[in-house]
């Protein structure tokens, strides 16, 4: 039997993929082994010694202490790409309301007042103030093309729009997803002097943190846009008010509405609403439910943003033995020699590495002794350990 916390409200559909006679799930539970998370913010929680994995039911992880997880060899799981197609229709969306004027205009709408016949009149002499433009032909640069940047740019493609990405580390599987009409920018500076509209589609990390500054926004066309639904401080808001304000800028759409930003008729701020549609939310959590179940049963990793992929089928009659260590030599060396001395037959092995973790899964023929166990603990370097049990 596993404990689950819950720390925020997690979707039904992730709930169901924990059965009730394996996993016992709540908000409060003392020595959870696993905590599933979507917004609430880690950083300042006592995390119990007993939590063996932290799942977050959404893209970015900054809510999570991730880099003290890395050192208690705790593996923070997220679920990359479920939430890409709600982020993307609200980013086409403040493209829409962006060029069209939409957001003043139904201001307008609301304080019209008098008789229909009134109303029409002013509406008609009104309407001049919110002419728009139109999208084919105009310009998008996409920074970061990640699962909701190739989503955005392949649906600007299609909407007539010309399309210049950015990303120097993208992923060959996003890579095959991404249309070929999209062009390559050299750089963010080569993208943003060609753009009119700018979406930042990347991770907030010190490199990405103010990406778009005042000199980055001077570079842009006149009557630019600047969509922002990745993080708030990856792009430089005093710097886009100073534009919007000197008419540089026509607006600026973003999901992170701020007290600076409040008010500002050229600005369209969403209440982080990039992921809220109810099949995002259904998505995040049957993803990361699933990973943090094949991790808490197989020991297998799918989808961690701190430790590497690691995907081996546990057969009927094996033990498995899951260790996390420092990635230094001869790790894999001290732990056979502890199982060789038992006569301990090793069945399967797979061992990983990403940055300064390692990981590494034994398969026995024979269940693990207590003493085996503890005397791979205390090697040296080895952050964590697990026994599965053959089942
Ligand atoms: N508004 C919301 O509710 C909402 C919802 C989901 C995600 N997000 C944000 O959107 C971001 C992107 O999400 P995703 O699912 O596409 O992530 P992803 O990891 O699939 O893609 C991020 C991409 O950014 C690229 N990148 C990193 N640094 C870069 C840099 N300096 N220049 C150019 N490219 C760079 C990476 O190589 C990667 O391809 C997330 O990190 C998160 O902060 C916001």
């Amino acid at each position: 039997m596993f404990k689950i916390q819950t720390l925020n409200n997690i979707s039904v559909s992730g709930l169901e993929r924990l059965p009730r006679e394996r996993f016992e799930i709540a908000s409060e539970i003392s020595n959870p082994d696993a905590i599933l998370v979507r917004s609430a913010d880690m950083h300042k929680l006592e995390i119990p010694a007993s939590v063996k994995a932290i799942g977050r039911a959404g893209a970015g992880t900054n809510n999570i202490p991730v880099a003290l997880m890395s050192k208690r060899g705790v593996p923070v799981f997220n679920a990359p790409g479920a939430n890409a197609n709600a982020v993307k229709e609200l980013v086409l969306a403040s493209m829409f309301l962006a060029a069209r004027n939409i957001p003043q205009s139904l201001d307008f709408v609301k304080k019209l007042d008098g008789d229909d016949k009134a109303m029409h009149e002013a509406v008609e002499a009104g309407k001049k103030k919110f002419v728009g433009f139109e999208l084919p032909g105009r310009t998008l640069g996409v920074i970061g093309l990640g699962a909701i940047g190739v989503k955005v740019a392949n649906a600007a493609l299609e909407l007539g729009m010309t399309v210049y990405g950015y990303d120097p580390a993208m992923t060959v599987q996003n890579a095959w997803q991404l249309n070929s009409g999209v062009r390559q920018a050299l750089s963010v500076d080569d993208l943003v002097s060609k753009s009119q509209f700018i979406s930042v589609h990347v991770p907030l990390l010190d490199a990405t943190r103010g990406l778009i500054n005042a000199e980055r926004i001077k570079l842009m066309k006149k009557q630019g846009v600047i969509l922002n639904f990745a993080r708030d401080a990856i792009v430089d808001e005093a710097a886009v008010i100073e534009a919007l304000n000197a008419g540089h800028l026509h607006a600026y759409a973003c999901d992170f509405p701020s007290n600076a930003l409040k008010g500002h008729p050229k600005v369209i701020a969403t209440p982080h609403l990039g992921a809220s549609t109810g099949e995002a939310e259904d998505n995040c959590a049957v993803m990361v439910a699933d990973q943090i179940r094949e991790f808490l049963e197989l020991g297998t990793i799918r989808n961690s943003v701190n430790f590497p992929e690691a995907q081996m089928p546990l057969l009927p009659g094996k033990t498995r033995l899951c260790i996390v260590n420092e990635n230094v030599p001869n790790m894999v060396g001290q732990i056979s020699t502890a199982l060789a001395k038992r006569q301990l037959n090793i069945a399967d092995l797979l061992n990983k590495s990403r940055g300064d973790l390692a990981y590494t899964i034994v398969d026995l023929d024979q269940a693990v002794p207590a003493d085996a166990a503890q005397e791979i603990a205390a090697i040296p370097g080895v952050l964590a350990t697990r026994v599965i049990a053959a089942r």
